[in-house]
């Protein structure tokens, strides 16, 4: 890929190549917990470069519009959440959630004005915690997301929201690298029975798919077993893991379960990564207790955050609190939290990582086919095509597995019952 193949995936405001791409999705706008109440406080959001307003009307709808009022600009967060609408403060006018102006009071009441005054407004579905949102033209939207994490019940999933301060494109390709595992993750250094230090240097075969694609990793175990890691990659940005065997490794207690991350561009230089995760099956509840002790273990439980933001009080600016004398004898980093790790090489790289200066290996396979696919989907949407993975058909059924696979068998006789979808 050259320069301006990367300047095609980076830039995410509207008119772009990736912009325009990522507006023929549903996306996550914030997490449905942000807007709890019903006619409650108005929310910032800030989506691909776009500044929104999110709010629970009346009767449990969100709506999501623009953060400035068409009538003179004024901004819409001080507005008056009230009986289905939105109302500015600054003059009174009113717009409900597909944007419509619904009472227009400084206007006489024989003025015809209110029905060509209209706020930008995007439509709207909750699913698995999130409220998602589509951005795109109104004749190409396609079905609401359908996950199967989504359709858990709300005992068994659980979803949390970080910020990072830098492109989504080198936080997505993080998440996509099973191979820094081994290293990046190592808490416990003196630990041999890591399933992914015992082996550094994981083989990746890359299987392109309607929905983007899955990879399988698999890293020698011991004479007569591999441990075998099935990913998902589901376009524009989302990702997901097992936890299954090799729940308990980070010190957790184990219930085996898959996790994701969806990892949204607020802009060109900032980005929300929504955490998910969800029970293997229905015998797998998480339960308060254990979704404490995970989020915190990843370093992303309430306690690590700056309070009333989703911005961690470990960042660069106290470099996420690197204990060297840990280092030394402990864990490969010295910072505590496994997301925190990421974080921390992720917005360490720059806002946006400077890609011609990278030398990328056989363990980089799985991150050179998304920018591949990504371009391509850029290239599609150009044309008029649809890009790959909007049809929820497609990926409806997908998780991830892992588990032990005996050398020189083929991991689909392993794994054949345990993908078929629990929810
Ligand atoms: S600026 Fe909003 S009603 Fe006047
Ligand atoms: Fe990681």
């Amino acid at each position: 890929m050259n320069h301006d193949d990367f300047e095609r995936l980076i830039h995410v405001g509207r008119g772009t190549p990736a912009g325009n791409l990522f507006r023929r999705y549903w996306i996550p706008a914030l997490l449905s917990s942000e807007v709890t109440e019903t006619d409650g406080a108005p929310v910032r959001v800030r989506l691909l470069g776009e500044d929104l307003i999110a709010f629970r009307e009346t009767s449990g709808k969100v709506g999501l519009v623009e953060a400035y009022c068409p009538h003179r600009r004024a901004p819409m967060f001080y507005a008056r959440n009230e009986e289905c609408g939105l109302r500015c403060v600054y003059h009174g006018w009113k717009f409900d959630t597909d944007g419509k102006c619904v009472d227009l009071p400084t206007e006489p009441a024989t003025s015809k004005m209110r029905d060509h005054i209209k706020i930008g407004a995007y439509p709207t579905v909750e699913r698995g915690g999130i409220v998602w949102t589509y951005m795109g033209p109104a004749d190409k939207q396609p079905p609401a997301p359908d996950y199967e994490w989504t359709r858990a019940p709300e005992t068994h999933r659980h979803v949390s929201k970080t910020h990072q301060a830098n492109n989504y494109l080198q936080a997505l390709e993080g998440g996509l690298d099973t191979a820094h595992v081994s290293y990046l993750h190592n808490n416990n250094m003196g630990n041999k029975n890591n399933l992914f230090t015992r082996d550094g240097a994981p083989r990746i075969d890359v299987h392109e798919t309607d929905y983007g694609y899955y990879y399988v990793a698999t890293r020698n175990s011991d004479e007569t077993n591999d441990f075998v890691r099935l990913y998902h990659y589901f376009m524009p940005f989302q990702q997901t893991r097992p936890n299954i065997t090799a729940t308990g490794l980070y010190g957790r207690n184990s219930i085996p379960r898959y996790d994701g991350h969806i990892w949204v561009p607020i802009d060109d230089q900032q980005t929300y990564v929504y955490n998910w995760m969800a029970g293997y099956n229905a015998d797998s509840r998480l339960d308060d207790e254990f979704v404490e002790y995970t989020e915190a273990g990843y370093g992303r439980g309430p306690d690590d955050m700056i309070p009333g933001t989703f911005k961690l009080k470990a960042n660069m600016e106290n470099d996420y609190f690197i204990d060297r004398q840990k280092q030394k004898t402990q864990s490969f980093t010295g910072i505590n939290g496994v997301n925190t790790q990421d974080v921390a090489l992720q917005e360490g790289m720059g806002a946006i990582v400077d890609r011609s200066q990278e030398n990328l290996g056989s363990s980089d396979r799985a991150i050179l086919t998304l920018r591949n696919l990504l371009l391509a989907a850029t290239k599609a949407v150009e044309k008029g095509e649809d890009p790959r993975g909007i049809d929820p058909t497609k990926y409806r059924d997908a998780r991830p597995h892992d588990g032990f696979v005996p050398k020189g068998k083929p991991w689909q006789d392993s794994f054949k019952d345990a993908m078929n979808t629990k929810w």
